[in-house]
């Protein structure tokens, strides 16, 4: 059997796929099963942020795996500990505790579950303090506490009774936002830069407006970095890459990551500032493979080599490289590319598209694009309908980045209207 048929035949279809197999890859380059080569810049969805096959991530695992692969969380993990170390001392620069997961969704479920019992142990157990205001667009996982928090009705259709208290208010919208937080609000969770729904950025104003709404009614600053965290954007945390040139800083109470943090190599966490890491004390919450020696120090590797290659300094050169290519082809089908570093969303109007784009076909103009890239041998990821995502490994070169961007103007110049 081909490993379409395979698949087809054998694996639960909750992905619509497309019809290609991947056997290797080295750095930005991938291969298919036919020994086609590709350029990758989707990087498994913001996951690869040093690319494939990266040699430090090969020793990490060879070496990590010949001793301990995995061990309880009954017991010590000394790599688990140093991770949590670094994310505090480097990435956060603040004192806090962090808990490890093995994805983002349940890394977002760690973070709902702390603002609840912070509520709980706060006010008691009748408390009416449990309320989460998220924003629309968001995306925050597929369990059916992300399901709950993500601001997309498309993810939700059939699952209900959905878990309770989630409130969602359009994202940068300071009024709504206002008028959406009470005292029944135990926390704002937020996404600084919105991936899966369409490649958003948090204004310094909806930040500054989080921060006066923490003070005002004691709720916690819940941040997802799942997927625009640990260098995406040029920093460790997206918030300061928004807030760079800004007087105003805001502190998260909470931070879930994932993706990007361990390479490919699957783990997510979730970090809780000092003063409410308490809240979460034994038997609160747990997760068998969650910060185990092997995931520990492949995520430490990975973070610490992204830092050693000063990988977040480079990753604001790539984006200007990105932009300027992209508008310099003053196509009228692009509208916009936004986001922040290496997490940017191209955007695409409706009305200018021609050529091969087939209106009456079942998947939208992104997709279409991405499909069409794709034969044409580059990966790009859809955001939405009509936007579609660039997010190569944060260590791409140059070279290659011209590369594919040469294919993307191809790609784009015959989805044009003539
Ligand atoms: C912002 C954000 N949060 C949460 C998730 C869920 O992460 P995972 O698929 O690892 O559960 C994603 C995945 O795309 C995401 O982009």
């Amino acid at each position: 059997m081909t490993t379409l048929e395979l698949h087809e035949k054998y694996v639960l279809g909750t992905y619509g796929r497309f019809p290609v197999s991947f056997t290797h890859g080295s750095g930005t380059e991938l291969w298919d099963e036919s020994g086609k080569r590709y350029l990758d810049f989707g990087s498994g969805i913001a996951v690869c942020s040093l690319g494939h096959a990266p040699p430090v991530m090969q020793q990490a695992l060879a070496e990590q795996s010949a001793n301990l692969i995995h061990c309880s969380n009954l017991y010590q993990i000394r790599a688990q500990a140093e991770l949590a170390q670094w994310i505090s001392d480097v990435a956060m620069e603040r004192a806090g505790k962090t808990f490890f997961s093995n994805s983002g969704a349940e890394a977002n479920d760690g973070l709902i579950k702390l603002a609840r019992k912070r509520s709980f142990d706060r006010h008691g157990p009748n408390t009416e303090k449990v309320n989460i205001v998220t924003c629309q667009k968001s995306f925050h996982g597929r369990t059916l506490g992300g399901i709950a928090a993500t601001g997309q009705e498309k993810v939700k259709i059939g699952f209900d009774p959905l878990l309770p208290g989630f409130i969602h208010v359009p994202f940068n919208d300071c009024d709504a936002l206002r008028a959406a937080v009470d005292e029944s609000t135990a926390a704002i969770l937020l996404e600084p830069v919105q991936g899966e729904g369409g490649i958003h950025v948090a204004t310094p104003e909806f930040l500054q407006t989080v921060d006066q709404l923490r003070n005002e009614y004691d709720c916690l600053i819940l941040f997802d970095e799942v997927q625009c965290g640990f260098g995406r954007t040029g920093d460790w945390c997206a918030w300061r890459s928004i807030l760079r040139d800004s007087e105003f800083a805001v502190e998260p109470d909470g931070v879930s990551w994932a993706k990007g943090m361990g390479g490919g190599f699957p783990i997510g966490a979730f970090w809780v500032a000092d003063e409410y890491a308490s809240h979460l004390g034994p038997g609160t919450h747990g997760s068998t493979y969650g910060g185990s020696p092997l995931a520990s120090t492949v995520a430490l590797q990975v973070l610490q080599s992204i830092a050693a290659d000063r990988l977040c300094s480079s990753v604001v050169g790539k984006e200007t490289l990105i932009r300027k290519t992209l508008l310099d082809l003053s196509l009228p089908l692009i509208t916009e590319v936004r986001g922040l570093g290496l997490l940017l969303g191209v955007a695409f109007d409706l009305e200018h598209a021609g050529g091969l784009y087939d209106p009456e076909a079942t998947v939208p103009l992104s997709i279409q694009i991405v499909a069409e890239c794709l034969n044409e041998g580059l990966l790009v990821v859809p955001a939405g309908p009509d936007v579609v995502r660039i997010i190569p490994p944060l260590n791409v070169s140059e070279a290659l980045l011209e590369e594919g961007l040469t294919i993307m103007q191809k790609v784009l110049t015959r989805f044009c209207a003539s």
